[in-house]
């Protein structure tokens, strides 16, 4: 009968792995030909200068950067064939930080919980964020904003973050730099604990050659090859020196495929070095890996799948192995995420006091400007009389005065209208141009979580209707309130400045969504906002051959000419009088800007479902 090796199987390898990128026509290796064996309970360095392909590599083990040849097999899965990690058996810890500034920490550990695993019940709930916290140190400062933690304790929430669901794959990116010394060892001493129990494995890419005897062990990456990896305590004798710092001025010495092809020569015996030593810390109880599929407790989990699976013969395992039982968490549903999304961003709305005025001001002050300029918009329009005077002079003079009063009526009107419709649309610019692409490397960490960009986007969908259905109506009822009754249905006015606002909103949280930089968004809606007022018609009517081209997408035109068409007769000529630029029906109008909001939010979703990381 054949002995089981203490190690069931490698629970991650990689074959002759490539992440390929063409660069002047030719195709480049960021990451070349990286074989390596991972078993449970491993807790790994990857070192390497900058610029080595270290991030590459752990974005390529990830599954955020697609392999351009070779093998991924995790668990007894080829992960290059079949379907990637569950988003919940992976962590993922990147260099930035993935945490809101206004939250305290404890917010932030609980809506990573709520976003990622779904929880029975809140006592269910508690336990696993009060565990994450014991874990990491964090418990005595759980009530402490983000935006106070020190680099340390920073480093400790985003690990935090990624523990909630339990992940057996953990994969950090620099958790240690810019730390002091103490810190560092701190975070190494903390990423070594977690990688000792339940046979999770830890990958931790870092610049420094400190706390290297911490780690089971150490690859060294050089121009995306593979250059050593094995036991820590052989790394200077591998390389031919006395001290770890002189292993990047070695490296240097010679390219990255000279050493992997040295590297593969010599990588069994290290191979058999590394599992030595496992076994002994096996033996001594210093490491815990389960053997057989992990016991999940009914809590935790809904399903289970098992199978079994043949795994290449390899140490004396068995040929064939009865993989872990998958421990993937379940997702919540799209409601819960839903809510958790939109509870956290009206918090941070409401903690960020500067956001908050600058709403407040912009809500007040905006109405006010406009109530000043509507004095004429209120003035009498002299009728003709109904009977024809014979004479001529008194006939022009009459004509004159109807004449005078409807340009002086109409161009305020349309004025007062136009205004309110620019305003607004530099509101919905205001709201929405920086939601998503202000906080885009958080929400693709999030959705590398098991987020869904559906949930995401409903979650924005409603946090700026609100804004919007608080401004526009604000708006048109102060006015009406204090700049003179609309002189027409107020109520269809009122239904197309919450559509300009909407309309506006929407396309400016679709520029959001494609947009790469905030910046970018930004620049891009304030131009589109600027250029609504002249290309609406409404000052100048433009020449026929462009007019025909850009009216379709210049949402303040349908919004002023469905707003004119709400005017009284009397008023509507006198608008009418006074702008050379046709007006359109109202159901038109309404159907355009109906078009405009739908458009926008297929091409936002299109946006926020389409990778976009740094
Ligand atoms: N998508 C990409 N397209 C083009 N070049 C890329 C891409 N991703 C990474 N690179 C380049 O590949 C090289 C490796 O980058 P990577 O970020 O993996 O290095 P690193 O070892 O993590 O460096 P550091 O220690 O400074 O973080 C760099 O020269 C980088 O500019
Ligand atoms: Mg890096």
């Amino acid at each position: 009968m054949e002995t089981r090796h203490p190690i069931p199987f490698q629970l991650i390898e990689l074959q002759d792995v490539c992440f390929t990128i063409q660069k002047d026509g030719e195709d480049v290796n960021l990451v070349n030909q990286v074989s390596l064996k991972v078993p449970k309970g491993h807790f790994m360095a990857i070192v390497g200068p900058s610029g080595c392909g270290k991030t590459t590599l752990l974005k390529t083990i990830a599954g955020l950067n697609p392999e351009s040849a070779g093998s991924l097999i995790w668990d007894g899965r080829n992960l290059s064939e079949d379907e990637d990690f569950e988003p919940t058996e992976i962590g993922y810890v990147p260099q930035f930080s993935i945490a809101y500034d206004p939250l305290t920490v404890d917010e932030s550990v609980e809506a990573a919980t709520r976003l990622r695993v779904k929880s029975r019940n809140s006592s269910e709930l508690d336990r696993r964020i009060d565990r994450v916290l014991d874990e990491t140190g964090l418990t005595g400062i759980a009530d402490r904003k983000v935006k106070v933690l020190s680099g340390g304790q920073k480093r400790r929430l985003g690990l935090a973050m990624e523990l909630v669901s339990d992940p057996r794959l953990l994969l950090c990116d620099e958790v240690t730099s810019g730390l002091d010394p103490r810190s560092e060892r701190e975070i190494v001493r903390l990423l070594h604990d977690l990688s000792r129990k339940g046979g999770r494995i830890v990958m931790s890419v870092t610049h420094s050659l400190a706390h290297l005897e911490l780690y089971d062990s150490v690859l060294v990456l050089h121009e995306g090859c593979v250059a050593f990896h094995g036991p820590p305590d052989q790394l200077t004798h591998y390389f031919s020196v006395n001290d770890t710092e002189e292993v990047y001025p070695r490296l240097a010495s010679q390219g990255g495929e000279r050493w992997l092809v040295s590297w593969r020569k010599h990588n069994d015996s290290y191979r058999e070095m590394m599992m030595k030593k496992r076994d002994k810390l096996i033996e001594s109880g210093s490491l815990q890996v389960p053997e057989e599929p992990v016991p999940v407790s009914r809590n935790d989990r809904d399903e289970t799948h098992k199978s079994t699976k043949t795994t290449p013969k390899e140490n004396g395992e068995p040929k064939t192995t009865t993989p872990l039982v998958s421990r993937a968490l379940p997702l919540p549903g799209f409601l819960g995420q839903f809510s958790t999304l939109l509870s956290r961003r009206w918090r941070i709305f409401f903690r960020d006091r500067t956001q908050v005025l600058l709403q407040l001001a912009i809500l007040v002050i905006f109405p006010i400007i406009i109530t000043l300029f509507s004095d004429k918009a209120g003035d009498n329009i002299k009728r003709y009389s109904d009977f024809k005077s014979d004479n001529m002079l008194i006939e022009y003079k009459e004509q004159a005065e109807v004449m005078a009063d409807q340009a002086k009526v109409g161009a305020a009107v349309s004025g007062i209208i136009m205004f309110q419709v620019v305003l607004l649309s530099l509101m919905g610019s205001n709201n929405s141009a920086r939601e998503i692409a202000g906080e885009r490397q958080v929400y693709e960490k999030e959705k590398f979580g098991g987020l869904r960009p559906s949930a995401y986007l409903a979650s924005k969908i409603v946090f700026l209707a609100c804004l919007v259905v608080t401004q526009s109506l604000y708006m048109a009822f102060f006015v009406e309130s204090f700049g003179g009754e609309f002189r027409g249905n107020f109520m269809d006015h009122a239904i197309f400045l919450l559509l300009i606002n909407a309309s506006m909103t929407a396309i400016c949280l679709a520029i959001s969504a494609l947009m790469r930089t905030a910046e970018q968004a930004s620049l891009l809606s304030i131009y589109l906002v600027g250029f609504q007022l002249p290309l609406s018609g409404s000052v100048l009517a433009l020449p026929a051959h462009i007019d025909a081209f850009t009216r379709p997408f210049i949402s303040a035109y349908w919004a002023w000419s469905g707003s004119v068409e709400a005017l009284q007769n009397q008023v509507y000529d006198a608008v009418k009088s006074v702008i050379d630029t046709s007006l359109t029906a109202q159901q038109i109008c309404l159907t355009v800007l109906g078009i405009h909001i739908a458009v926008a939010l297929i091409a936002a979703l299109a946006g926020v479902c389409r990778p976009q990381w740094d």
